[in-house]
């Protein structure tokens, strides 16, 4: 039998002509995120889908999906789905942990050094034709090696962010929810409680899932206890920082600069933050090489069609579903 499948987004081809052999399936065929009142349509009747971090896969749109059994998710958060209820349901939840680590962990580097060394803010100075000749004043910014590193969450991203570190001479200091002894070993960084890694890092950044737990993490109380020349770098969720917090922090000189490529409410952007200029946004793109979008599109659907074919996909976050098939 060839299942029935719906992608929410045009995803690599190599994935989608990979699914093209196993599946009858419709591709939203817009280059836009898919608006709420098709994604509940075009769910019904399909025997699986594939959804990005973009679709909010709630209560309804799990009922909506009434002959689903999977539901593969194109990222490797999953703050966008209700696994809980998805369990209930009997419905199979995956997501694509792994394939974007490094891309993810070099986003994070680029943007610290970016936002250290106004890279942005002096490319947009140059290419107004503001360059008048070298001088001793202009652009200053900070050095990164020897400075000490905050790292906040090291699972697979933060750890591989802070192993990149050593060229850099830097000190670690790393805040998890446990210690994590294997992230030691390989990085030398030193567990601390969240205020103190606040208070003495140099650049602090995010790498932890949105929960309720870990939501405005950052808020205005943390922004004050880091160093006023402190940077912080999020290339987690948006709603891990209070935004309207941040940009008075980044205005009234609290700390000294961001690097984000995430928003509390995306693609919105607080009001005032794109007036600062030191601050670099890039627009949710750390896992945008040509390699890792591939890989993502290749699990995906790797998972999607172990799911159709009534196992448990590799990445399942919710094995548990299964047993409740049939049953409700
Ligand atoms: C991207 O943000 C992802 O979770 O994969
Ligand atoms: C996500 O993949 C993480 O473990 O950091």
């Amino acid at each position: 039998k060839r299942w029935n499948v719906y992608v929410t987004r045009e995803i690599p081809k190599p994935a989608l002509d990979m699914l093209a052999q196993y599946c009858d399936m419709e591709v939203n065929p817009e280059d836009c995120v898919l608006k709420r009142e098709v994604l509940l349509e075009k769910v019904q009747g399909r025997d699986g889908v594939l959804c990005l971090l973009t679709d909010r896969i709630d209560k309804e749109v799990l009922d909506a999906a009434r002959d689903a059994v999977i539901f593969s998710n194109y990222a490797v958060g999953f703050d966008n789905i209700d696994v809980e209820y998805a369990s209930t349901r009997g419905i199979l939840i995956s997501n694509t942990p792994g394939v974007l680590t490094e891309a993810t962990a070099e986003m994070a580097w680029a943007l610290l050094f970016a936002v250290a060394r106004r890279v942005v803010e002096s490319d947009r100075y140059n290419r107004e034709g503001k360059f008048n000749g070298w001088g001793p004043l202009h652009f200053l910014g900070q050095n990164v090696t020897g400075k000490t590193l905050g790292v906040i969450g090291v699972g697979r991203i933060g750890t591989s962010f802070a192993k990149k570190a050593q060229g850099f001479e830097m000190k670690i200091l790393y805040s998890n929810t446990r210690v994590n002894a294997d992230f030691e070993a390989q990085t030398g960084g030193k567990y601390v409680d969240l205020d103190t890694l606040l208070q003495e890092s140099d650049f602090i950044s995010l790498h932890v899932p949105l929960s309720p737990k870990t939501k405005h993490l950052i808020s205005g109380r943390e922004l004050k206890l880091m160093k006023k020349s402190a940077i912080l770098i999020n290339t987690s969720r948006g709603p891990v920082v209070d935004e309207k917090a941040l940009v008075k922090a980044l205005k009234e000189g609290e700390i000294w600069g961001a690097g984000l490529d995430v928003y509390e409410k995306e693609p919105e952007i607080a009001p005032g933050l794109a007036e600062l200029n030191n601050v670099v946004m890039c627009p949710h793109i750390a896992s945008a090489t040509e390699e890792t979008r591939t890989k993502m599109g290749m699990m995906a659907v790797e998972n999607l069609l172990a799911g159709l074919g009534g196992k448990i996909p590799p990445n399942c976050l919710n094995p548990e579903a299964i047993e409740r098939r049939g049953k409700n």
